[in-house]
C-alpha cells in the first residue's frame, strides 16, 4: 500500500484504490458502530472524511483519538455517498500516535482570535489560516525565484553579519562576543578590537551594497535572506526580522528598474492564483472578501506613476484630515500612501524623485540637486510594499552625499572601488516579503503572515 497526501487523493479522478494516509485528527463524530475522522495532513487545506467501523482493527485507538491526535489510517478511496465531499476513505486499520488531551489541547475550538493565537505560536501551524499562509509562503518564494531565474538574474548570497549600515537609519542588531559585563574600553569609548571581527559589527539591514558588488561584475542579480531592523515600531507592517527579495540591474536606470518592479509582482500575484487556488479562495472567503479580483484587477492593470511632488499637491488638495502633517520634504506615512493607492488611485502606484534629505545616500541624485531617483511602488492597504532606486554611480556625488549622510567614505572604501573602477548606471529594489504574503492573502498583521515573529519584547518562539 502507497502512502498518499490528502492534496493528491482529492485531485485524483480515480477511485476505489488503497492508500495509507498519515495525519492529525482535526473532528471526530462516534455514532453507535463507527465514526467519522476528518483528518489534515497540511499538504492542503482540505480535510478528508475517514469512515472506521467498529469491526477494524485499531478501532480502541479511534475511540481514543481526538483533535489534534496524530494517525495512520489504511483504507481504500471510494466515492463518498454523504453529502459536502468527493471521496472518503474506508478505514481498514488505524493507528494511533500521539493523543492530544482534550481538556488541555489549546485548539480544541474551532475559531481562535489571531491575537490568541499568536501566544501559541508553536501550535498555530495546525490551524487552517496559517497552514494556507505557509502554503502561500513556499508558492511566492518558488515563484520569486523562478521570476529571476527565467530572465536569467544571477541569485546570490549576501553576508548577514556586517559592519556596513546600509540604509543608514542607526537600527542595526549588535553582533558581539564582549562580555557584556566587562566591556573593553578605550578613553572612555567601546574598544572593538577586542570584538571577535576586530569592529563593530552588526545583522544586516539589506545585502544591497554587497549585491550591488556582485551585479557590476556580473549583470543582473538578486538576493532573497532575512533581513534585521532595530526600529521600535510596533505596527501592523514592521518586523524587526523580515526577508526581503533584493534585484540589482547592471546598465540600468530609474525606468528599468520600475519596470521590473512592475513586472515582478504581477508574475508573482499571478503565480499565487495559477498555483494555491484553494487556499486563495480561503482567504478570499475567510479573511479579506475580493482578494481574488483585487489581484486579478493589478494583474491586468497598468500601475500609475506620479513624482514624490505631485503626490504631495494630490495629498494636500484631497481635503483629508491627516495624523501627519503634508509637507514637501517630510517623509511620507503610511497614511497618506495609503491615500493616495487605495482611495485616489485604486490602484498600485509608483512614486518616484523623492527629496534627497529623506532617502539613503547611495541613490542617484537628479540635476535639481535636490530630489534622488528613487522609487516606492505602494499598493492598497499596505502602502509601502517596494523600495529601490538607481543607484549614484558617480564617484564624487558618492563621496558627498555619504559625508552629509554622515558616513565616513572610508570605511566604505570597497563600495566606493566600485565607481572607481569600470562604474556603470545600475539601479535595484527591495521587496518586503512578508508584506507581500500578508497583501496576497488580505491578512490584516505583519505577525501573521511569518512562522515566528520578532518584534519588540517579543521572541518566545
Ligand atoms: O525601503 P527599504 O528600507 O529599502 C532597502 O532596504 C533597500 N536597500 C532596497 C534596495 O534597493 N535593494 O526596504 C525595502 C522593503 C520595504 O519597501 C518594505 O516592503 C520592507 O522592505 N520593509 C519591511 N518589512 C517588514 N518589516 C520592516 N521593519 C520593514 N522595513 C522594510
Ligand atoms: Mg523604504
Amino acid at each position: 500500500m502507497n502512502r498518499m497526501l490528502v492534496k493528491e487523493i482529492l485531485k485524483s479522478d480515480s477511485v476505489n484504490y488503497d492508500i495509507i494516509i498519515k495525519g492529525w485528527v482535526r473532528t471526530k463524530r462516534e455514532a453507535k458502530n463507527f465514526s467519522f475522522l476528518e483528518i489534515n495532513d497540511g499538504s492542503t487545506i482540505g480535510n478528508i472524511q475517514v469512515v472506521a467501523d467498529e469491526s477494524i482493527p485499531g478501532y480502541k485507538e479511534v475511540l481514543e483519538a481526538s483533535t489534534g491526535s496524530s494517525v495512520t489510517i489504511e483504507g481504500k478511496v471510494i466515492d463518498s455517498p454523504g453529502k459536502g465531499q468527493r471521496y472518503e476513505i474506508q478505514a481498514q486499520r488505524v493507528r494511533l500516535h500521539g493523543n492530544a488531551d482534550p481538556e488541555t489541547y489549546p485548539l480544541q475550538k474551532k475559531r481562535h482570535s489571531f491575537e490568541f493565537l499568536r501566544e501559541i505560536a508553536h501550535l498555530r501551524p495546525r490551524t487552517n489560516t496559517f497552514g494556507a499562509v505557509m502554503r502561500l509562503r513556499n508558492a511566492l518564494s518558488f515563484a520569486i525565484h523562478s521570476f529571476f531565474q527565467e530572465k536569467n538574474f544571477l541569485y546570490v548570497h549576501t553576508p548577514i553579519i556586517t559592519a556596513s549600515d546600509c540604509e543608514g537609519a542607526g537600527e542595526m542588531f549588535r553582533v558581539t562576543t564582549l562580555d557584556l559585563a566587562n566591556i573593553p574600553k578605550n578613553n572612555g569609548a567601546i574598544d572593538y578590537t577586542e570584538d571577535f571581527f576586530g569592529k563593530k559589527t552588526g545583522l544586516t539591514v539589506s545585502g544591497q551594497l554587497e549585491g550591488e558588488l556582485i551585479a557590476t561584475a556580473l549583470g543582473n542579480i538578486y538576493t532573497f535572506g532575512p533581513t534585521f531592523r532595530a526600529e521600535n515600531s510596533n505596527t501592523a507592517r514592521h518586523l524587526a526580522e523580515f526577508w526581503m527579495v533584493e534585484p540589482e540591474m547592471a546598465f540600468a536606470e530609474l525606468p528599468d528598474d520600475m519596470k521590473l518592479a512592475e513586472e515582478f509582482l504581477k508574475y508573482i500575484f499571478r503565480y499565487c492564483l495559477e498555483k494555491c487556488p484553494e487556499d486563495m479562495e480561503f482567504f478570499d472567503a475567510r479573511i479579506k472578501p475580493d482578494t481574488i479580483s483585487m489581484l486579478e484587477g493589478i494583474i491586468t492593470s497598468n500601475f500609475e506613476v506620479l513624482t514624490y511632488t505631485e503626490a504631495i499637491d494630490i495629498l494636500k488638495k484631497s481635503g483629508e484630515s491627516f495624523e501627519f502633517p503634508v509637507e514637501w520634504g517630510s517623509d511620507m506615512q503610511s497614511e497618506h500612501e495609503r491615500y493616495l493607492t487605495e482611495k485616489h488611485l485604486k490602484k498600485p502606484v509608483i512614486v518616484i524623485d523623492y527629496p534627497a534629505s529623506i532617502k539613503a545616500f547611495y541613490m542617484k541624485l537628479n540635476d535639481d540637486e535636490k530630489t534622488v531617483r528613487a522609487m516606492d511602488v505602494l499598493v492598497p492597504r499596505i502602502g509601502e510594499i517596494i523600495g529601490g532606486s538607481e543607484r549614484e554611480d558617480r564617484y564624487d556625488v558618492l563621496v558627498r552625499r555619504m559625508k552629509e549622510s554622515n558616513l565616513n567614505p572610508d570605511e566604505y572604501w570597497w563600495y566606493l572601488d566600485t565607481r572607481k573602477f569600470g562604474s556603470v548606471p545600475h539601479a535595484g529594489f527591495g521587496l518586503g516579503f512578508e508584506r507581500t504574503v500578508q497583501f496576497v492573502t488580505g491578512m490584516q498583521n505583519i505577525r501573521d503572515v511569518i512562522p515566528f515573529p520578532r518584534t519588540p519584547k517579543n521572541a518566545e518562539f
